[in-house]
């Protein structure tokens, strides 16, 4: 028998102290492995984090579903991600893959819990608001329509289908929470095997150049991969604004959101979004949420919602407007964040954009609205190429809206430094 053995190495994480980093987690999984037994060792890993190994279920899974068979190598004494596995109560993957009543039994603080229906929407989501008891009511709502917009992308949009045995059968998304109540710091995990981001945004739209694109064009509003999508029975409209909002709220709260989606990387810190291509893919797509709960909490869910809404129908607005004049539009605070600082970042995205546009004769319109800080380093890494290049034109040709009066008078200085 062709056997294949996987080992988990020790310190298991996306995560060493607070620099995040997928890759080494992500190249445990190889998708073309080819044998009939897979033996997965986690007898030498003695640190591990939940999130990490909650993403081993799905692909001991997907293993499964293409008909290999899963051993398992344990640590004699029960230690580091051997305990961890059995406290998620990960160990009745089998059944949970071929039961559609059967869930996982996790610890209480440390839970994975298959996503298959609405119904284990609702068990998660009242899990985490048994970590929120006392805390300020607008809080655990505001978590709980965040956390319900990530439920709802996997389970509407994170599709994948198996035959296992006679059966055709949807393998589920999960959800894995880990809940330090000395520390008041929820962290999560949503991830599934689906098409992801990418290919589900094609249905609708251009193709794009790479998957982390396509993340970054999800998060904007109104962007939807079902735009495209006829199916006279759809029983549910998106709007396209559920990720936008979660990753505006996710902000606000101070948290760091991560969407993988393929090799595309994109995060959403509080102070920026960044994204790269990773040297490790994952199947399908999963987001990563790390959020320190604030007891004194001032916000309201209905007033972070209209501020975002006005945002979205202004942002919306100047996009279409931008398209039907054929101008290029770049909404610094959908690209780069309300502290838009990351010079290497303004540096790529002048390369791949906007020297292009400038090349393609489009008019720039640069959208500052809602940003906090953009220093010189960054407007002028951003703009100075472009200005350049247009002369005098530049003046007529780069149209800089609702930007803050300092922003206004760097750009104007970088203007005249460079015409
Ligand atoms: N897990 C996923 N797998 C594949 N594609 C996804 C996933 N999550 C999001 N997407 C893609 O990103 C798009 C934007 O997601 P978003 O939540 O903003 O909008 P929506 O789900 O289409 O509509 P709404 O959330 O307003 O109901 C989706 O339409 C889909 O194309
Ligand atoms: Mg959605």
């Amino acid at each position: 028998m062709n056997k294949q053995i996987i080992k988990i190495p020790d310190g298991y994480s996306f995560q060493n102290y607070d620099v995040y980093n997928f890759e080494p987690a992500l190249a445990v999984y190889n998708w073309e492995i080819v044998a009939e037994k897979v033996v997965i060792d986690m007898s030498h890993c003695f640190h591990a984090n939940y999130q990490s190994l909650a993403l081993l279920t799905l692909y001991i899974w997907y293993l499964n579903s293409q008909g290999i068979q899963i051993e398992f190598s344990f640590s004699h004494k029960n230690e580091g991600a051997s305990k961890m596995w059995h406290l998620m109560g990960a160990t009745s993957w089998y059944q949970v893959l071929t039961k559609s009543y059967q869930n996982f039994k996790g610890h209480d603080c440390k839970p994975l819990i298959a996503i298959k229906n609405q119904q284990d929407c609702n068990t998660a989501l009242l899990k985490i608001e048994s970590y929120t008891k006392g805390f300020h009511v607008e809080y655990e709502k505001i978590l709980r329509y965040v956390i319900s917009e990530l439920l709802y992308n996997t389970l509407e949009h994170g599709f994948f289908c198996q035959k296992i045995g006679n059966e055709e059968k949807r393998i589920s998304s999960i959800i894995q929470l880990k809940w330090s109540q000395n520390k008041q710091e929820l962290r999560l995990i949503i991830a599934d095997l689906g098409i992801g981001i990418k290919k589900h945004l094609e249905a609708t739209y251009q193709p794009f150049e790479n998957h982390y694109s396509a993340i970054r064009y999800a998060i904007q509003p109104q962007v939807s991969g079902t735009f495209g999508i006829n199916e006279p029975y759809k029983t549910k409209d998106n709007a396209g604004v559920g990720l936008y909002i979660a990753s505006n709220i996710l902000q606000r709260l101070n948290a760091d959101m991560h969407i993988i989606s393929g090799d595309g990387w994109v995060h959403i810190s509080p102070r920026q979004i960044t994204n790269r291509t990773m040297n490790t893919t994952w199947r399908g797509t999963f987001v990563l949420v790390n959020l320190s709960l604030e007891k004194d909490f001032s916000l309201s869910l209905h007033a972070l919602m209209s501020e975002f809404r006005e945002a979205a129908i202004q942002q919306i607005s100047r996009r279409k407007q931008a398209d039907e004049q054929e101008k290029f539009y770049l909404s610094i605070e959908n690209y780069f964040g309300r502290y838009a600082e990351d010079k290497e970042a303004a540096l790529k995205y002048r390369d791949k954009k906007l020297i292009p546009a400038v090349n393609k004769g489009q008019p720039l319109l640069i959208d500052f609205d809602n940003v906090i800080s953009a220093p010189h380093s960054f407007l002028s890494g951003l703009l100075a190429t472009p200005i350049k290049l247009l002369g005098l034109k530049a003046y007529k040709k780069i149209k800089i809206v609702n930007a803050a009066p300092e922003i206004r008078e760097t750009v104007d200085y970088i203007l005249d430094e460079n015409t």
